[in-house]
C-alpha cells in the first residue's frame, strides 16, 4: 500500500523502513504523507509497544528532497515544513517509544527524523549532520530546537553553522546517539532495545515518555508535578499490582494489554 516506505509488525514491534534508496531516502512530500499515514495506523494499534525506524540501502535519510525543494517558493516551503514538523512531533508525542536504527547518512531532515525518535542506535558507518546552511536554508523539521536540547547549544551551533558531517563515534561522544554497533549488528541491537521496552509495563512506559518530554520543556517544579500526577495514575493501574506481585513472587509479570 505504501510506495516510499515499508511497514511491518512483528512481536509487538513496528518497523518503518524509508524506502527510496535511489535518492538516499530523501524525504519528499510523498514520503512525508506516507509517514503521517503510518503513524496514525501505529497510534490506532494497541499491540505495538515500540517502533524501529531505519532506512533501506546506504542511507538512513539524506535529508529533505533537494530536487523538490529547489522548485519551492516560500508558500510551498512552508507546507513542506509544516508537514515535516507534524510527522516529527507525532513521533515525539506518541506514547510509544521510537528507536532510530541509523544505518547510514542521517543528514538534514534525516538527522531531524532520528532526533524526533526517543533513542538512536547507530551503525559504525552512520554519519550525522545538518548541512542546510550550505544550501541557503536552515534545518526546518525541528533541528534548530531538538539538536540543542539533545547535545547542548555549543555542539548544536557548531554542527548547524559549519554543516560539518560527523561519524557515528563522534555522534556518540556528544550524546547524539546512545550506542554504536557494527553494521551487521544494527537491527539486532535495535530489536534488543525495543524488546526490553516491549517487555515492560506498556502504560508505565507511555507515562514515562510523556512525563520526560513534557517536563523537559517545562521548569523543574512543573515537571515534578507532572511526574506526581503520572505516577499517581500508574499506582491506579492493574500493572502496578501485577508488577509488584510478580517481583515478590519471583515470577515474570503478565501485563495488561493497553
Ligand atoms: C534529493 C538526494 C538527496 C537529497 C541524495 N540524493 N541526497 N536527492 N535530496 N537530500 C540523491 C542524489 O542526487 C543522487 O541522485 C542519489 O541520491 C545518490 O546520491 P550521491 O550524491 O550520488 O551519493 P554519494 O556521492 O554517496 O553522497 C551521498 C550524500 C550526498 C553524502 C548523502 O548525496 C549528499 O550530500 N546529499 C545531500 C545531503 C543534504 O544536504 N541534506 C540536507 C537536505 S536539506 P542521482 O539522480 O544523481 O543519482 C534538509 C532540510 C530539511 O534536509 C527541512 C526543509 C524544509
Amino acid at each position: 500500500m505504501y510506495k516510499n516506505i515499508k511497514f511491518e509488525i512483528r512481536e509487538h514491534i513496528g518497523y518503518i523502513t524509508i524506502n527510496r534508496p535511489e535518492a538516499m531516502n530523501a524525504l519528499n512530500m510523498d514520503v512525508l504523507k506516507e509517514l503521517k499515514h503510518v503513524l496514525k495506523k501505529i497510534s490506532d494499534d494497541s499491540e505495538i509497544r515500540a517502533v524501529i525506524v531505519t532506512g533501506e540501502g546506504r542511507a538512513f535519510v539524506a535529508g529533505a528532497d533537494i530536487k523538490q525543494m529547489k522548485r519551492y517558493n516560500p508558500v510551498r516551503g512552508r507546507q513542506m515544513m509544516t508537514l515535516g514538523h507534524e510527522v516529527m512531533d507525532t513521533i515525539d508525542e506518541m506514547p510509544i517509544p521510537f528507536i532510530a536504527a541509523v544505518n547510514g547518512y542521517a543528514l538534514g531532515g534525516g538527522c531531524e527524523l532520528a532526533m524526533a525518535c526517543d533513542i538512536r542506535i547507530a551503525s559504525s558507518k552512520a554519519k550525522f549532520g545538518q548541512p542546510e546552511v550550505g544550501l541557503g536554508i536552515i534545518p526546518g523539521f525541528g533541528g534548530t530546537q531538538r539538536l540543542s536540547r539533545l547535545v547542548g547549544k555549543g555542539w548544536a551551533k557548531y554542527l548547524i553553522y559549519t554543516a560539518d558531517v560527523v561519524k557515528a563515534d563522534k555522534a556518540e561522544a556528544i550524546g547524539l546517539v546512545q550506542a554504536v554497533v557494527e553494521p551487521d549488528q544494527l537491527m539486532a541491537e535495535a530489536e534488543r532495545v525495543a524488546g526490553m521496552i516491549a517487555s515492560k509495563a506498556p502504560i508505565a512506559v507511555a507515562a514515562a515518555k510523556t512525563t520526560i518530554n513534557d517536563g523537559y520543556d517545562a521548569d523543574i517544579r512543573t515537571g515534578g508535578r507532572l511526574e506526581i500526577e503520572a505516577e499517581t495514575s500508574c499506582f491506579g493501574t492493574r500493572d502496578k499490582g501485577e508488577g509488584m506481585a510478580a517481583f515478590l513472587q519471583k515470577r515474570q509479570p503478565n501485563w495488561e494489554n493497553k
